[in-house]
């Protein structure tokens, strides 16, 4: 049965989202069913809580758009029908009404402009890749045009063009970032601030958080306040106990932590976003945290031996998880308690398997802050077993 409402235009080609013909409710259901079966292949007692689910529409605060040069210059989303086929997005449901405005004025400027796409295969061409930014409550938009370094871009052509198609002031700040490196991904290699403000701000209950074009966010602000918030009431912090907020970004969840903890301690391996997540614990006035710039196996097996007194230990890492020395300096550090987040279900139940032989949890609870996705964020608390 199809929701009939709201169907994006692209759907079936686009490879960005997939389940948009299922309705939503069957969607949650679907996620909470691979948990399930996750638990039982492990063949432990815990229970599963309820998916936590957001609203499925206009949820997501970043995308990353790809151009193509398909007879004419196209920037949208991988198609899933046809391999290197890039769908010219028109209208984007699960991020911002604004999308279609900018891209449509991005395309229009970049055809008017007769600039060349890159190519990966003969790495020639200039125009990379589109990111957009938007905050959810604080109504802020952040664009960044990635190309390659061959030519100049029409800078304030390009900011002109961008401005004129927003007309409410919502836009903060325009990026022009050349990346030049063969890989596929998003390199910042050289960003140039071309309008606004270097970060663009965003508010998560009492907190208000800067962001840089390229440092990570919950991509579903809407639902992590309520998220973070949950892991706070989880642990039952109180003041005399101390956190460490191992993957910690741009701070998120240790500020979350800080007014209830006696100190929390920030580890983030790129400086540039540990000098973020200072400025957003001044920001809001934050007077017992501390970040150190460390690769976290680095700080866990050397510079961490000062700060061995954790009583929380909370781990929300990329995609890829812990590897096996991660875990093993994680059980050498001995925390009472660690809150272990990811968006990788199956890394998430690895990694439980290697924390198994020292911890335990009761739970696990799903959060769907990825609707139409295969994706979800898994949470849990493991307790230290007595051995
Ligand atoms: C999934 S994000 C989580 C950020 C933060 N916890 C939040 O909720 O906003 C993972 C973070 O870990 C950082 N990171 C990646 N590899 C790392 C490593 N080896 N050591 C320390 N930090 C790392 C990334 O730069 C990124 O900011």
């Amino acid at each position: 049965m199809k929701d009939k409402m709201k169907i994006c235009k692209h759907f079936g080609e686009c490879g960005g989202c997939r389940f948009q013909d299922i309705p939503y409710k069957e969607q949650l259901v679907e996620k909470e069913n691979r948990i399930k079966k996750l638990i039982e292949n492990y063949g432990w007692k815990i229970r599963l809580k309820p998916i936590q689910f957001s609203n499925p529409w206009f949820n997501r605060n970043k995308m990353e758009y790809s151009f193509a040069d398909q007879g004419d210059i196209v920037c949208g989303l991988y198609s899933k029908n046809e391999k290197g086929k890039v769908v010219d997005i028109e209208e984007c449901l699960i991020f911002s009404t604004d999308a279609k405005v900018i891209l449509k004025a991005v395309k229009d400027f970049s055809r008017k402009k007769k600039f060349s796409v890159y190519n990966k295969y003969s790495h020639k061409g200039f125009l990379r890749n589109l990111i957009i930014r938007e905050t959810k409550f604080t109504n802020e938009l952040m664009i960044g045009i990635v190309t390659t370094g061959c030519q100049d871009l029409d800078k304030e052509e390009f900011v002109s063009v961008l401005l004129q198609s927003i007309l409410d002031n919502k836009i903060c700040s325009i990026y022009w970032i050349v990346n030049n490196s063969l890989s596929d991904a998003v390199i910042f290699e050289t960003k140039h601030l071309l309008y606004g403000d270097k970060f663009f701000k965003e508010k998560l209950g009492n907190f208000v958080f800067k962001i840089d074009i390229d440092s990570f966010f919950q991509v579903n602000p809407r639902m992590a306040a309520g998220f973070y918030q949950k892991m706070v009431d989880y642990t039952d912090i109180s003041s005399d106990k101390n956190v460490l907020d191992l993957f910690c970004g741009v701070g998120s969840i240790g500020i979350f932590f800080s007014p209830k903890a006696k100190s929390v301690l920030g580890v983030e391996v790129s400086e540039d976003i540990v000098n973020i997540a200072r400025q957003n614990a001044k920001i809001n006035n934050i007077g017992n945290m501390k970040f150190i710039i460390s690769d976290a196996r680095r700080f866990l097996n050397i510079q961490g031996e000062p700060y061995k007194d954790i009583d929380l230990l909370i781990i929300n890492p990329p995609r890829s998880g812990l590897s096996n020395k991660i875990t093993r300096a994680i059980k050498r550090l001995n925390p009472k308690l660690i809150l272990y987040s990811s968006c990788n279900p199956d890394a998430f139940f690895r990694d439980l398997i290697s924390l198994w032989e020292n911890y335990r949890t009761d739970f696990v609870e799903p959060f769907d802050f990825f609707p139409h996705t295969p994706h979800m964020e898994c949470l849990t608390l493991l307790k230290k077993i007595d051995l």
